[in-house]
């Protein structure tokens, strides 16, 4: 009799667990009187000499940031409150930076390397759905003279500046306002720094693929996701957890009968 009543229990507390989508809905009412509404949350601060670390294969980049302090300028855009201002940083890869001529780059003057490095942002958020748009409205302009001209083909998303014929988008870094870095495949080689075309080696293929031809094709899906699909994608998962774990036990307390 007490088994049963345990099944019971265990059972009816399955049914009581909310579905996995409202434990996450934010719009749940507050469970205790708040005494005003809360204010807008402050922007998350982003360090971006940290997250240009953490994040992956921008060592070279940081590097120059930092040697021209041109990683300051950013810095104070991402820093902003005001969501009119923002920044948001084109970062191409290490492998990037190794496949322009060592010597095109080390020429340079500091006040070049300083307009390179500026050319690498825009001063404002400029989230990846904004990105076609951009496509058909006209060059993004950057920090520097140098504006970008951005393509979308079927979500493949392509910068180009002076001498750079087709730096890939390849993916989101980041991108909550005010900050948004992306990945590029290329340097963008602007004219106003190089007055003659730097020699740049072929980009290395993004990934190997058992057919080179059909790779090109098939990643045309775009590699650069909002970060927030893997998040919701887990609390899904952890909620699934929580109500298989119930079915569990109460198959458990059943046995036990
Ligand atoms: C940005 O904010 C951080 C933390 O508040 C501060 O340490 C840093 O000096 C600021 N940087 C700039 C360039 O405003
Ligand atoms: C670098 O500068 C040297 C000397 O000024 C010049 O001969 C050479 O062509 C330059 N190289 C590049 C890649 O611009």
């Amino acid at each position: 009799m007490e088994l049963k009543l345990a099944v019971l229990a265990v059972a009816t507390l399955c049914l009581a667990l909310p579905p996995p989508r409202a434990a996450l809905s934010q719009g749940a009412p507050p469970l205790v009187e708040t005494p005003a509404p809360a204010p807008a949350p402050a922007p998350h601060h982003v360090d971006l000499a940290d997250l240009l670390s953490l994040a992956g294969p921008y060592g070279t980049f940081r590097g120059y940031l930092t040697r021209t302090d041109v990683l300051r300028t950013f810095q104070g855009r991402a820093n902003a409150t005001d969501q009119q201002q923002g920044v948001t940083v084109f970062a191409p890869e290490d492998s990037a930076f190794a496949a322009v001529d060592a010597a095109a780059l080390s020429n340079l003057t500091a006040d070049q390397l300083r307009t390179l490095m500026l050319c690498h942002a825009a001063p404002r958020y400029l989230p990846l759905s904004s990105f076609a748009a951009l496509a058909a409205s006209g060059p993004v302009h950057t920090f520097a003279e140098c504006a970008l001209d951005v393509t979308d083909a079927a979500g493949r998303i392509r910068v180009a500046s002076g001498w750079t014929r087709a730096a890939r988008l390849v993916s989101s870094v980041y991108s909550t306002p005010p900050v948004a870095v992306y990945a590029l495949d290329r340097v963008l080689l602007p004219r106003q720094v190089f007055p003659t075309e730097p020699t740049v080696a072929p980009v290395p293929a993004p990934s190997p693929a058992p057919a080179a031809r059909g790779a090109d094709a098939t990643d045309a899906a775009p590699a650069a996701t909002e970060r927030g699909a893997n998040k919701s994608l887990s609390c899904g998962v952890s909620a699934g957890h929580v109500l298989v774990g119930c079915l569990v036990a109460t198959v458990f307390a059943f046995l036990m009968m």
